[in-house]
């Protein structure tokens, strides 16, 4: 059966905020060129919608964590199931995220990336469920909309890999 959504940011919030996260991004990587990071699957919507707006040089890459919980909880292990494509070594790095719950995930992210010493790596996520972070040492230079402790999908993030598709993001049958 399917569950009912609701609109928690629709469509003309989203992209407008992406858009305003862009023009930061543009000037604070003014004569450089940015590596833009996506990690699948959930930021391919957020990855794109910031690209277009882009416009210093921009390269892209894709990466692949799992984290081993189930359901909804985060266990704070992750693995790696596809690696980067290029190396990162003296490049401006962004992490391209959909969004920051218990931090686990970008926590080990960025100590990954970290060890391949790029020339800076800064973090950006569409939300940011402030309340549920479990690690502290996690600085995220990017946020979109900090969001409450809600189960969110759309725009790129799954329920049991249903509704990524959907153009917003909504909350599960409230
Ligand atoms: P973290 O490691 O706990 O920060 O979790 C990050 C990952 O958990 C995200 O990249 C999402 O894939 C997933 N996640 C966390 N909260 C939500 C949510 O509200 N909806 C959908 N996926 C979520
Ligand atoms: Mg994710």
């Amino acid at each position: 059966m399917d569950e009912k959504i609701n609109v928690l940011i629709d469509e003309d919030r989203l992209c407008d905020r992406i858009k305003e996260m862009a023009e930061k991004i543009n000037r604070d990587y003014a004569g450089k060129s940015l590596h833009m990071i996506g990690v699948l699957k959930g930021s391919v919507f957020m990855m794109t919608e910031l690209a277009k707006h882009i416009t210093v040089p921009v390269t892209m890459d894709f990466m692949c964590v799992s984290s081993y919980g189930n359901g909804t909880e985060s266990t704070g292990r992750v693995k790696i199931v596809k690696d980067l494509d290029e190396g990162i070594a003296g490049r401006y790095v962004l992490i391209v995220e959909d969004i920051i719950d218990s931090g686990n995930t970008l926590h080990y992210l960025q100590k990954v990336l970290e060890e391949r010493k790029p020339a800076s790596l800064k973090l950006c996520t569409l939300l940011d469920k402030p309340e549920r972070r479990v690690v502290d040492d996690v600085t995220v230079d990017y946020v979109g909309f900090e969001i409450p402790d809600k189960f969110v999908v759309g725009f790129g993030l799954d329920y049991a890999q249903k509704y990524r598709n959907l153009p917003y993001i909504g909350v599960i049958g409230e």
